[in-house]
């Protein structure tokens, strides 16, 4: 019998994250996949599905307008426990640190089935930032069988908290495997977003979305008013989270002006292509911490902490907190200083080569093929 392996993702991040790894096993003649999609995400994470050609087989359809995180949390583990029970799979495998991970490990653990985390091991050790996902992958952690690093600082922290070695394994990150099918495909931008370029071809590429940064967005978004008068020559694309209170905030805070174009979330591939034709990228995002050294572009990360400090070892980004100083002056500092733009710029990738969901299916595979399961245990 094929060992039957349950990915389950929710969010958009996760979704171009797991994709290659999903097709992987889907591909794999010795595994058969149930593919879960809680859709905590539903727009933003359709579009990732669709681009990467990959249906769920169980979308818990979750999302609603302004969800709240108990809620959500809840429905999603009655959701998944149902599926589990059902499917009872051989191995579970969630990604990251979102809601959907966390219930997705809790119904693993409670149904003694195999887990293994993809993107383990990072850390801020404060669990108030960032807020709610630090607490979510250390649970994730404690539970896991399997742990797939991305670098080699993620297998110490794993190793600090007691995990056994002989269980993690350092693979790079599979945001590279997806980054490197779509960055090369021959690309055009659309009409609005090839006359913008055009018109700003020195522009700043924004994304905000963090849960514990949503107080200080106003700051963020004065700063980049108080540059834009200052440059009339730089442009900001910004496509904006779909989440109200972030929107609630642009409306509030964000000057309308011919510089910025404020747009709905892009698609991958296309936002791809805007990183790599950016000035450079003010984000408070995870991924694009990871992202942007592949592709030697200066990230500002709007944040206090960061749980990728490879990125900042690699000289790709620098921290620039969520205050109005603070921002402007590191915004201002890598406009008008070519020193530290052209240090911020070399191509550093600390997370791999691409190969890390094959390397993982191998690992699956070697670890859990031919293992009795639970179920048929004492039969
Ligand atoms: C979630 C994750 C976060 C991850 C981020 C990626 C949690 C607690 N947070 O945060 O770790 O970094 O996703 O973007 O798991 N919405 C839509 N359409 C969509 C997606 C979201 O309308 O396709 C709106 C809904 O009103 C929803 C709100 O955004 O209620 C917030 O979504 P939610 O998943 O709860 O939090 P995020 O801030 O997106
Ligand atoms: N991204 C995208 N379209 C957008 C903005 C971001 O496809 O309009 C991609 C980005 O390249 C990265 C991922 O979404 O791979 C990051 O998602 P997000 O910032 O929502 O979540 P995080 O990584 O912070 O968890």
């Amino acid at each position: 019998m094929k060992m039957k392996v349950m990915p389950i993702i929710g969010t958009r991040p996760e979704g171009i994250k797991m994709a290659p790894l999903i097709k992987k096993i889907k591909a794999d003649p010795e595994l058969s996949c149930v593919f879960v999609n809680t859709a905590q995400h539903r727009e933003m994470l359709d579009q990732v599905l669709d681009l990467f050609e990959i249906q769920a087989d169980y979308d818990l359809n979750i999302m609603r307008p302004n969800q709240a995180l108990m809620d959500t949390l809840t429905t999603m583990m009655n959701g998944l426990n149902e599926i589990v029970i059902k499917e009872k799979p051989d191995v579970i495998l969630i990604h990251g640190d979102t809601l959907t991970t966390l219930a997705g490990a809790l119904v693993a653990f409670f149904n003694q089935v195999k887990l293994g985390h993809v993107e383990a091991g990072l850390r801020t050790y404060d669990l108030s930032s960032p807020f709610p996902e630090e607490g979510n992958r250390q649970v994730a952690g404690r539970y896991a069988d399997l742990h797939f690093a991305a670098t080699l600082k993620n297998l110490e922290s794993l190793k600090n908290e007691a995990v056994l070695p002989e269980n993690i394994f350092v693979v790079g990150n599979t945001v590279i495997d997806a980054l490197l099918e779509v960055a090369d495909r021959p690309f055009t931008f659309e009409k609005i977003l090839a006359a913008f370029i055009n018109k700003f071809p020195k522009f700043i590429l924004l994304t905000t979305h963090r849960r514990e940064n949503l107080h200080a967005l106003k700051d963020v978004y004065r700063a980049l008013n108080q540059v834009i008068e200052e440059h009339p020559d730089v442009g900001v694309v910004f496509p904006a989270h779909k989440n109200p209170v972030v929107r609630e905030q642009i409306k509030q805070h964000l000057k309308e002006s011919g510089n910025i174009l404020l747009v709905d979330p892009l698609d991958y591939e296309t936002f791809v292509h805007l990183m790599k034709k950016a000035y450079f990228i003010l984000t408070d995002s995870g991924g694009i911490q990871e992202e942007a050294p592949a592709l030697g572009k200066p990230v500002l990360v709007a944040r206090e902490n960061t749980e990728r400090p490879e990125g900042i070892a690699a000289g790709t980004l620098k921290l620039c907190g969520t205050s109005y100083n603070t921002v402007y002056a590191d915004i201002k500092a890598l406009l008008t200083n070519t020193k530290m733009y052209a240090r911020m710029s070399e191509a550093k990738n600390p997370y791999g080569v691409g190969d890390t969901s094959e390397q993982i299916v191998k690992i699956l595979k070697e670890k859990f093929i031919g293992v009795p399961s639970l179920d048929t245990i004492g039969k």
